[in-house]
């Protein structure tokens, strides 16, 4: 492109020379000539509205793009290297995966050099060339792999929530029985089942003082506000800060529209209950040996003394590979999963915290 560029300039500029000498050695001005035959008519302009413009001269995608790298999805350290390529994993681990999911509703084979998030994974840019051109990839109602006949509507959200959701079902509907039998450190929904708590559905619903609101509705039997307002109303609100927007992190200006007067997440102190809940099953799974916890060995230099110390570092918990009570199991699946929707309860409160208290009193 530049030497094409350079060229073009020595061209003009020998033309110029050329002009110069021409000028030069001018006599006198002709008469001038007949006119000449009209040209043909000319071919129709591109459309007005059909501009590259339109998105490339305001400040949106600049905008965005600087929310964007903000976001875990934009850098996809964690979910990019590890999983991006694999065909198992790549439907939510790349966007080459995404796409061919998108196309063909799978991925066929093992995805050579997988790359994370960009505009085009989500949005179905660069069709009709419009302003508006920002299609959303699948945003059809989602139906969950735990049990592709239970279909929820997130509305916007319906594009994140084909990742966001739990990748099988609870140990009783997979392993009917009173035991279950771990076969992998690994085991349990997936790390981000977000979908499912939003929507309260998936997880072991054991029997208990507890009960559950219906899928998609509050305990009283209402629709469920958060559920209506999907995924994007908490997460992408006006950027502020490192949240909302295409940042992707849920801010507290999209909390105060309904909870006026909201100052953090945890509103009613739901977050707090709910991690006291959490610490009180992993505990009881701990103690039964459902649960174990990875601590690895550190040497770090001791400022005061000089010495080098042992550090003992904890790497979370992994569940014990063995046979479990299924109550031990279901209690186990339910730990790990809300756990790693890491709302704490704000996703769907009052379905979060029936599993919890029936999951501690079925193995207290
Ligand atoms: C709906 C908005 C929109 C319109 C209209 C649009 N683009 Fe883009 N374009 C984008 C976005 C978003 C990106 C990705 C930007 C980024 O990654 O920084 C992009 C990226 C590009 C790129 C970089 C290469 C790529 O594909 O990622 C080129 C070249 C490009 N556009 C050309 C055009 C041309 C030419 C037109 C008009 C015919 C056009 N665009 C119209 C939104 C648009
Ligand atoms: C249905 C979509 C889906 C599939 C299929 C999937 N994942 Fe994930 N995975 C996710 C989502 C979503 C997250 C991020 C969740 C979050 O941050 O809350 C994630 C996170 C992870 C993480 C990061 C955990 C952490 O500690 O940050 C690893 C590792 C991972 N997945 C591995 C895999 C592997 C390996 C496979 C294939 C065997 C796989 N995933 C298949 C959706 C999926
Ligand atoms: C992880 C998925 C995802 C990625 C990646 C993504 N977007 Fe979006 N984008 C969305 C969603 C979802 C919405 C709708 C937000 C809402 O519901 O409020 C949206 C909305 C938008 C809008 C407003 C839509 C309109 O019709 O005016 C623009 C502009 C936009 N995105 C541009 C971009 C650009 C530019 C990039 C890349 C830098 C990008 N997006 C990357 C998911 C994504
Ligand atoms: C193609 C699958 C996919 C789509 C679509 C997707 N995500 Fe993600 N998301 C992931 C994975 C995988 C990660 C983990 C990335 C990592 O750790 O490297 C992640 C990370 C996140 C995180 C950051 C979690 C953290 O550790 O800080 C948030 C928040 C999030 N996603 C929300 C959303 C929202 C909201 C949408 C829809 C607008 C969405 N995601 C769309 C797969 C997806
Ligand atoms: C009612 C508001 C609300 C809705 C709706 C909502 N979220 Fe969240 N989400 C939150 C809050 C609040 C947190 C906790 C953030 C924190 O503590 O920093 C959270 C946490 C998360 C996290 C972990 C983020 C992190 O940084 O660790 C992910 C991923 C996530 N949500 C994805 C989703 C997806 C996907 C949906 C739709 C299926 C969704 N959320 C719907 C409010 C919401
Ligand atoms: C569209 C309105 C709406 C938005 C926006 C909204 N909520 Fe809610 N939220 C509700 C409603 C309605 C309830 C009561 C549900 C019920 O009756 O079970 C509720 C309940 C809750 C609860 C349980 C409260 C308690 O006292 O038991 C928490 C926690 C919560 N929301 C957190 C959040 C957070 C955090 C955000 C922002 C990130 C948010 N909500 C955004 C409507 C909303």
């Amino acid at each position: 492109m530049k030497a094409k560029i350079s060229n073009q300039f020595s061209a003009i500029g020998a033309l110029a020379i050329a002009f110069v000498l021409i000028v030069g050695c001018e006599g006198p001005m002709g008469p001038a000539g007949a006119d000449g035959i009209d040209g043909m008519d000319g071919m129709d302009g591109i459309d007005g509205n059909v501009t590259c413009l339109s998105c490339h001269s305001d400040g949106n995608i600049q905008a965005v793009n600087q929310q964007f790298v903000e976001s875990v999805h934009s850098g996809g350290e964690v979910a990019v290297s590890y999983a991006g390529g694999r065909a198992f994993c790549a439907e939510c681990h790349s966007h080459e995966g995404f796409l061919e999911f998108v196309a063909t509703g799978d991925v066929e084979g093992d995805i050579v050099s997988p790359s994370a998030w960009e505009c085009a994974t989500c949005h179905d840019i660069h069709s009709t060339f419009e302003a508006v051109d920002y299609a959303l990839r699948l945003d059809d109602p989602v139906a969950f792999k735990f049990d592709n006949s239970v279909v929820a509507d997130f509305g916007n959200g319906n594009l994140c929530a084909n990742c966001h959701q739990s990748r099988r079902a609870e140990p009783n509907t997979t392993n009917p029985g009173t035991d279950f039998t771990i076969t992998s450190q690994h085991y349990g929904p997936h790390h981000g089942a977000q979908s499912n708590t939003l929507y309260g559905a998936g997880f072991a619903e054991i029997a208990g003082s507890a009960s559950y609101p219906s899928p998609g509705m509050t305990s009283g039997g209402e629709t469920f506000a958060h559920m209506t307002i999907g995924c994007t109303g908490c997460h992408m609100g006006d950027y502020d800060a490192g949240t909302g927007g295409h940042t992707f992190n849920p801010n507290v200006n999209s909390c105060t529209t309904c909870h006026a007067g909201a100052t953090d997440f945890d509103i009613g102190s739901t977050m707090t209950d709910i991690a006291a809940q959490l610490d009180v099953l992993e505990g009881l799974l701990v103690a039964q040996g459902v649960i174990v916890e990875d601590v690895s060995v550190e040497f770090e230099l001791d400022p005061e003394t000089g010495d080098i110390v042992e550090v003992l570092k904890s790497d979370g918990f992994h569940p014990v590979v063995a046979t479990h009570t299924m109550a031990q199991a279901q209690a186990f699946f339910n730990w790990v999963g809300l756990l790693e929707d890491r709302s704490f309860g704000v996703h769907n409160p009052a379905y979060t915290e029936a599993l919890l208290t029936n999951s501690i009193e079925a193995i207290q």
